[in-house]
């Protein structure tokens, strides 16, 4: 046992004495333990990313990124940004941790701050966003129930109107909410009363609605979907459907929310607002903390003892997202995801006239999906090499989901960057059709000459 951590801390110690001399190692130890001791739940490159700075990440080799993924959306304000940097150690000096059996000097002004930027009445702290969904359709559930009846009736009322193509985690009652079969196949039988209704087909919705339905829940732009912006008739209709039949409108804004697509929240297209929003990914700057956000009419449902969390809403969580949000405000990046994501759109939609595999260019603010006929991994791979973190969901969507600190040239170069990407694959795809004439054409000779 003591032989086996110390172990651990030389594996550790000697890659980065290998990196401080900015040499690769042959094969990075780390990487082979990685391989060796964790469940293989990813495909990883051979490579460990060790540091990052504003929108730049690197490697252990030295070699430098410029990171248009930020973290699956979490790393809005890149990498050690001084303001969060100060923060955490402050309160890591003060307090990390005490118990949601006491109040803490941060969940009361960061509830405030969140109330304000949403419009919701409360808020109930959680660790991740598919904690937060397991919350939101407890709640749901909760709403459903005649008080009266409580604690022990089955309610007739139980529902969840979820929408194909949807992505709301990988907990239990998350992935029954998750369309994707490949997510939800393995792991049957899920939670029951849960319908799937067709992403923006109106008709659909209606049809599935009846007094049975606690809630509907829906990501106002479907992410690992392939970056798919819900409709202002669909959402409307939802709406309109959820209050005609007492449920709640559950929005899923923990990809898009708290400022990606340049507005607080991606409801705030629309002029009505849900019941339900639930967040994560970006709040805490990158320590892990998610939300739900919940009007009165929904909190009033709730008392001491319903629901609850150990580390959920700590000091040093919400001191950090308390200035993740205030930075936001201080230095007006809502204002910086609009027009950097302008540009870049721009970019790509040039970018599509020159390459014709690229099919559509969807998404708002700083969250874009570039829809390809042909398939996104290999050219996720080749952005790798030219130095670009992107990432490809749903086979033919790559997503772009950079800082919102990114800067005019940061766009620049990632269009210019991306561009060889794009080419790159055209050469390859280029070169195998040639490969394949000249490889077909002595074949044809030779049986024409048989
Ligand atoms: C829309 C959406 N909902 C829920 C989740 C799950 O969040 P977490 O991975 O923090 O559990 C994700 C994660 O990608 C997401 O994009």
């Amino acid at each position: 046992m003591m032989r086996s951590a110390t172990k651990a801390k030389t594996i550790v110690r000697s890659a980065h004495k290998t990196t401080a001399h900015g040499r690769a190692p042959k094969m990075d130890a780390r990487v082979s333990v990685a391989d060796k001791f964790l469940l293989p739940t990813y495909k990883r490159g051979p490579f460990v990313l060790t540091h990052g700075r504003g929108c730049y990440v690197y490697d252990a080799a030295g070699k430098k990124y410029l990171d248009f993924l930020g973290g699956i959306a979490v790393n809005a304000l890149g990498h050690a940004h001084p303001r969060i940097v100060k923060v955490i150690r402050r309160e890591a000096a003060r307090a990390i941790h005490f118990s949601n059996l006491y109040h803490n000097a941060f969940q009361g002004p960061l509830a405030l701050k969140l109330s304000q930027w949403s419009g919701m009445d409360r808020v109930f702290f959680s660790n991740s966003g598919s904690e937060a969904i397991e919350g939101a359709l407890k709640l749901a559930r909760l709403y459903g129930r005649n008080p009266a009846d409580f604690p022990s009736s089955a309610a007739q009322k139980h529902r969840i109107l979820a929408m194909d193509n949807s992505f709301h985690g990988r907990t239990f009652g998350a992935v029954s909410v998750t369309s994707t079969e490949k997510y939800r196949l393995p792991f049957a039988p899920l939670l029951p009363g849960v319908d799937f209704v067709r992403f923006n087909d109106e008709d659909d919705l209606e049809s599935k609605f009846d007094n049975t339905v606690c809630a509907v829940l829906l990501e106002p732009i479907q992410g690992e979907g392939g970056i798919h912006p819900v409709t202002e008739a669909f959402w409307n209709r939802a709406r309109a459907l959820a209050t005609q039949h007492d449920a709640l409108l559950i929005a899923d804004e923990i990809q898009c929310g708290l400022g990606r697509t340049g507005r607080n929240f991606g409801y705030q297209r629309f002029a009505s607002k849900p019941d339900i929003v639930v967040i994560a990914k970006p709040l805490a700057a990158g320590l892990p903390l998610g939300a739900i956000l919940a009007s009165s009419l929904v909190a009033e449902r709730i008392t001491p003892g319903l629901h609850g969390s150990t580390f959920g809403g700590g000091p040093l969580v919400c001191a950090t997202a308390l200035e993740f949000l205030n930075i936001v405000e201080d230095s007006k990046l809502l204002e910086n995801v609009r027009a950097r994501g302008a540009e870049l759109r721009e970019g790509l939609i040039a970018l599509a006239g020159k390459f014709d595999f690229i099919r559509e260019i969807r998404g708002e603010g700083l969250m874009i999906g570039v829809e390809l006929s042909v398939e996104g991994a290999p050219l996720v791979a080749e952005a790798l090499k030219q130095g670009l973190l992107i990432n490809c969901t749903h086979d033919f969507t790559l997503r772009l989901l950079p800082p919102f600190i990114v800067t005019r040239a940061q766009v620049r170069e990632f269009l210019k960057t991306f561009e060889l990407v794009l080419a790159s694959i055209t050469s390859t795809a280029e070169s195998s059709a040639a490969a394949k004439k000249s490889e077909n054409t002595p074949r044809l000779a030779r049986s024409a000459a048989r």
